[in-house]
């Protein structure tokens, strides 16, 4: 067993720490606040080679291992989940996908400018009656012969405006159930395509989220990833690759909240001293850190299981579930151990408490992490 990270992992994670500090941190809150699309910082993680960091070089990604991704991720996302999300989505519920089980011609078509950040992924399974219950489908997509037809509507779909490239999960075949659905590559400036307005989030304000409606929108046959009726089996594989991302994602966004707790704790002073130095605060900050490397641990070994081509869907289930929990706990506490400045936008930590919220929500909620884990038991 080797706990050390090689030296590109670790060089990757001090270039996305050193870009986090030096290009996201200032705008952050006021981002946050008006609820604005880092456009210039997408454009710089692009160029830095993050969109497409997992993707094999064949394709035009960085060929880079998922420990980096993680490591790279957590360093985002402890400045700014918002962003981070915007690289998650990417590389691992579209990108990996795609270059897994999509074909040459789409691999050239699609995934090439997608790895080399000139174009945007979005992943498109959730709809108003079709959350967590994820084989409910409503959206079709009526085989036409040499083509779909594609009408229904999809919600809180991130990246949906800022991408040109959709990951649509559709009903083929309802009598089938599950076993009828089908994913597809779709355009986003197909005709039939509109969106809804951004949504008005509690925290993560600055990704770009929206509903998506198709009204009758023509996906070529050979747009199809896999056989027909793979859809949902081609999203469940794909959402194991990307709980790792989340798990990265709420690990960073607790790290970030205790750093900033133990910066806090030693400059803050109560009753004559440091409030470090008071063992409530100090055994919380303990508490805190324990969580934070017991959700590093469990998604770096999400990553490693990945890596090493093992089954890692129990284990991204398991990282995902405890990192976002952690998340919401170890922020909740930040935001305790900063009294009155915890509770305004100044100190970060309030941001960090509502950016943890949806990591216990979006790409499987905490309770459907537990059906996945549970499922696994008796298997
Ligand atoms: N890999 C391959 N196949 C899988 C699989 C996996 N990980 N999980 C399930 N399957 C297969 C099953 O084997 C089964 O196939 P067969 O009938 O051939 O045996 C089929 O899929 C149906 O599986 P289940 O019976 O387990 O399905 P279920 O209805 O009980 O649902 C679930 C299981 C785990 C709850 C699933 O619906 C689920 O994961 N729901 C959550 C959806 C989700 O994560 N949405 C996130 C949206 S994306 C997002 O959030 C992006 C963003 O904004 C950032």
């Amino acid at each position: 067993m080797n706990f050390n990270y090689t030296d590109e992992q670790l060089m990757i994670q001090q270039a996305a720490r050193d870009f986090a500090e030096r290009e996201l941190l200032a705008g952050v809150i006021e981002r946050d606040d008006h609820a604005i699309f880092p456009t210039e910082q997408v454009k710089m993680m692009t160029e830095m080679g993050f969109m497409g960091m997992m993707t094999s070089p064949e394709y035009d990604g960085g060929g880079m291992d998922t420990v980096s991704y993680v490591l790279a991720m957590e360093e985002i996302a402890k400045i700014d989940a918002a962003a981070s999300v915007i690289m998650s989505v990417c590389n691992s519920l579209v990108n990996w996908g795609i270059e897994k089980f999509g074909t040459e011609a789409q691999k050239e078509k699609f995934l090439k400018p997608l790895a080399r950040g000139e174009k945007l992924g979005a992943f498109l399974l959730s709809e108003p009656e079709a959350g967590s219950d994820a084989t409910s489908q409503r959206t079709t997509a009526e085989d036409k012969g040499d083509h779909y037809l594609l009408n229904g509507t999809k919600n809180w779909i991130t990246n949906a405006n800022c991408a040109s490239t959709y990951v649509v999960i559709a009903q083929t075949n309802p009598e089938k159930k599950h076993k009828g659905i089908n994913a597809f590559i779709v355009d986003k400036n197909s005709a039939g395509i509109s969106l809804g307005p951004h949504e008005n989030k509690m925290g993560m304000r600055s990704s770009d989220t929206h509903s998506v409606m198709f009204t009758d929108v023509i996906v070529p046959k050979e747009n199809r990833i896999g056989d027909d009726g793979f859809g949902f089996k081609y999203a469940m594989q794909v959402l194991e690759g990307g709980r790792i991302g989340i798990a990265a994602q709420a690990l960073g966004i607790a790290a970030g909240a205790l750093e900033r707790s133990v910066r806090y704790a030693q400059e803050r002073k109560a009753f004559g001293t440091e409030i470090f130095n008071h063992q409530a605060i100090a055994f919380k900050l303990a508490d805190m850190a324990v969580k934070v490397e017991n959700a590093r641990l469990l998604t770096v070994k999400a990553a490693w299981l990945k890596d090493q081509k093992q089954p890692f869907g129990n284990a991204s289930a398991m990282a995902k579930l405890y990192a976002s929990e952690a998340a919401m706990w170890v922020t909740t506490e930040a935001v305790q151990i900063h009294g009155g400045y915890g509770y305004v936008k100044e100190y970060h930590v309030e941001r960090l408490m509502r950016e943890a919220k949806l990591t216990q929500i979006y790409e499987g909620t905490s309770e459907v992490q537990k059906i996945v884990i549970s499922r696994s038991l008796i298997k």
